[in-house]
């Protein structure tokens, strides 16, 4: 099996993979034919490539077998002060075409200085994530992710609210303060995970300089706050997308970060929340998409109660490449 490195003119054989092999990423939205998934990882890559990304393509014979896509992160970078790199797409319609991507991902992130990468794959594709763990990768942590079709569930999920002092509101420039303050001090942030050694200070500060960036609209496009007697006691943020031309017209949200202020956890303030972001999106996006670290119940029933149902799992798993 031949591993060669694949540019602009082979998407053509990429999207064509993608039409005999399922691409796990995308197969959450159920409006989706076979023919819009394969466009759709097509444009992935595309855009990994723009990127700065590697693209990767196993053969035996003429068709692909495999494709993997290795990018540099530079947020993260500049955030742990270590090269990072993502994979975002691992696929292989075999054992052989996926270990033989697997064995070229570490001397790919040598190349491209990279001394971090993780990769996300989905549950199901037991096989990849065992090859991977072969070739030195290792999990990190696992989640559920979960999805809302605002137009399937019921209406009274939008609108039940019981009379208090609750109120899910589009942030605003005065509730800053209270929100970074709150961001501070939660604990718990499944991305930290890829960092155990990293300093107590940058620990809080992570969650800190995301929840800004967000506010900013720099990572997110839609952020609300929850007041408690006009005290902002919670705060989510989300990312809304649009498909490539000619994929599909509706738009989907991904959820970048949902908290509530740990003073009062456990007092029906996160159900709110979540039930809140609902009310706001629903009118302009048809999914909403968000992942929920498998050890987090409670976020589990937060995000169900608002109308959120699991379609599946992610695996992220890290490997460190010595420079
Ligand atoms: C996850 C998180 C948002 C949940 O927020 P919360 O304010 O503790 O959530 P709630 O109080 O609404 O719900 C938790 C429990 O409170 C209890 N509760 C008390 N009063 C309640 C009420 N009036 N309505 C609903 N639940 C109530 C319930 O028992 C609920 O239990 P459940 O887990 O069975 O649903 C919060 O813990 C958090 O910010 N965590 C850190 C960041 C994080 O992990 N984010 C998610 C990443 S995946």
């Amino acid at each position: 099996m031949d591993v060669v490195r694949l540019g602009r003119t082979d998407l053509d054989a990429v999207e064509a993979f993608f039409r005999r092999h399922t691409w796990h990423a995308a197969t959450w939205d159920r409006l989706l034919d076979s023919a819009a998934v394969a466009r759709l990882a097509r444009a992935q890559v595309a855009s990994d490539a723009e990127q700065g990304g590697v693209v990767l393509g196993a053969a035996g014979g003429r068709e692909l077998e495999g494709v993997a896509v290795l990018t540099p992160s530079a947020w993260d970078t500049a955030f742990f002060g270590v090269a990072r790199g993502q994979v975002t797409v691992f696929e292989g319609s075999s054992a052989e075409a996926e270990a033989a991507l697997a064995a070229r991902l570490g001397p790919e992130a040598r190349r491209l200085g990279l001394e971090h990468v993780h990769a996300v794959v989905d549950g199901r594709c037991h096989g990849a994530i065992a090859i991977l763990q072969r070739t030195g990768w290792r999990v990190a942590w696992t989640s559920l992710k979960m999805v809302c079709d605002t137009q399937a569930i019921e209406s009274a999920a939008l609108v039940r609210e019981p009379a208090g002092a609750f109120e899910v509101i589009p942030f605003e420039q005065a509730h800053l303060d209270r929100v970074l303050d709150m961001a501070e001090r939660v604990r718990g942030i499944s991305w930290l995970e890829h960092e155990p050694d990293l300093p107590a200070q940058r620990r809080r500060e992570y969650l800190v300089e995301m929840t800004r960036n967000c506010c900013a609209g720099r990572f997110a496009d839609l952020s609300v706050t929850l007041l408690d007697r006009g005290a902002p006691v919670g705060f989510n943020a989300s990312a809304i997308s649009r498909y490539p031309e000619g994929v599909a017209s509706h738009l989907f949200t991904h959820e970048r970060v949902t908290f509530t202020d740990p003073t009062v956890h456990g007092r029906g303030y996160g159900h709110a929340l979540e039930r809140g972001v609902v009310r706001h999106l629903a009118p302009r996006v048809r999914f909403l998409t968000g992942r929920v670290r498998l050890g987090a119940p409670n976020m589990l029933r937060v995000v169900e109660d608002a109308g959120f149902r699991c379609q599946g799992g992610d695996v992220y798993l890290v490997r460190r490449t010595p420079a």
